[in-house]
């Protein structure tokens, strides 16, 4: 199966090789280890992101830089060109929640002139293409993650996309077992799990330190230990699971786009003075709304949702806000930290009905800026 959707994932992008592994951040470490940096090289990442896109380049043995994000939370050119010093050889340039990076073109530039490796992060992002081009597809090597909230999602799974037989050599030789059947079994239970129950929050916190493992360090340990994942060949159930979804890509980003286009035209969202989406080179695989002026409205808007059975989902703490991150280098923060508190997704998943997207609607359409009244609306 594995082999399959590599095959698949090549002729659908174009990419000469393609390699499956058991995450998108394994890909990532992978990549920036077969380019052979000297020691001590600096890779520049947004911090607006989570650990999945720093984790690797600290275990690659190389030091993050981080840099600023645009309105859409994506790495800023400007800020690429302040991170940059003599020791910087790589940058990874995610296309965060679907939305195409709208400084792409200049950061490549940017790499170009002073020759660094550009990985791109299309983690939240396949399917999407710019003028005909798949996002994974501008930088030397191309990022796919097929983990929970993914366009295309399971248990867990990513790939790397290249045209360069160097690295995809480098990558191939590194002799990548399969990861246990005993801890797949557990992935995939605290997967289920998380389904099942999503309201059960001490469950979905119980889960997620099964998956990390680490549930015997004391949580006073912030240590970046409990961040690091083994690299490992994707599962086949993995494989499975992502390429029967890959089949009816395209379908799956259409209703992800429609319910993101009936949400934008019902004008609910408008009056809650947050900043949307522009749906332009956006396949919605998040519906990231964010505010610069007024976190706390957007803050209420998350609680009447989740009042009403509709699940927000929250958005990342920076990296350079986080304990263990704190320490690295890097450069002005102005619009990660003006937006960071005031962004959340609404969902518009692909299999929400017309009913449940109606029911958003109505719920975000009775939300007033200048005083939810919460505990008074009627649950439905
Ligand atoms: C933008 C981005 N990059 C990288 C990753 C890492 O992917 P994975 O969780 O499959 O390691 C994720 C997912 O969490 C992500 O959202």
């Amino acid at each position: 199966m594995v082999q399959i959707l590599e095959q698949d994932v090549c002729r659908l992008t174009g990419a000469k090789y393609a390699l499956g592994l058991n995450l998108g951040r394994s890909a990532i470490q992978l990549a920036l280890e077969s380019f052979n940096f000297p020691a001590q090289s600096e890779v520049i990442v947004p911090s607006f992101s989570c650990v999945g896109v720093i984790m690797p380049v600290i275990q690659a043995g190389l030091e993050p830089v981080l840099a600023d994000v645009d309105r859409h939370f994506n790495l800023k050119a400007q800020s690429v060109k302040q991170g940059l010093s003599p020791r910087t050889r790589a940058l990874i340039l995610p296309h965060l929640s679907g939305k195409y990076a709208q400084d792409t073109e200049p950061i490549l530039e940017i790499a170009a002139q002073n020759g660094l490796k550009v990985i791109e992060d299309a983690s939240q992002a396949f399917g999407l293409q710019h003028q005909g081009t798949w996002a994974g597809r501008f930088g030397d090597v191309g990022i796919f993650s097929f983990g929970l909230g993914k366009n295309l999602f399971g248990p867990g799974g990513g790939m790397l996309i290249t045209d360069d037989a160097t690295v995809i050599a480098s990558c191939q030789s590194r002799t990548l077992g399969r990861e246990n059947r005993e801890s797949v079994r557990r992935r995939v239970a605290a997967f289920v799990g998380g389904y099942q129950f999503p309201r059960l929050k001490f469950l979905g916190r119980f889960a997620l330190k099964m998956i990390r493992c680490d549930w015997k360090s004391p949580p006073e340990d912030a240590s970046l230990k409990r961040f690091a994942y083994p690299v490992y060949r994707m599962s086949d159930l993995e494989a499975a699971l992502a390429w029967c979804q890959m089949g009816r890509y395209r379908e799956i980003i259409d209703r992800r786009q429609s319910n993101a286009q009936t949400l934008l035209a019902s004008g609910a969202l408008a009056q809650t003075g947050l900043d949307l989406p522009n749906p332009e080179d956006h396949i919605f695989t998040k519906f990231l709304v964010s505010t610069a002026t007024c976190p706390e409205s957007a803050m209420a808007l998350r609680k009447l949702l989740y009042c009403h059975g509709i699940e927000p989902e929250l958005s990342y703490t920076p990296l350079h806000l986080r304990k263990p991150f704190a320490g690295y280098r890097r450069t002005d923060m102005t619009e990660t930290e003006r937006r960071w508190q005031g962004a959340f997704a609404i969902p518009v998943n692909p299999r929400l009905s017309p009913r449940a997207m109606a029911r958003i609607i109505r719920v975000t359409k009775n939300f007033s800026v200048s005083g939810p009244k919460i505990g008074s609306m009627v649950r439905h």
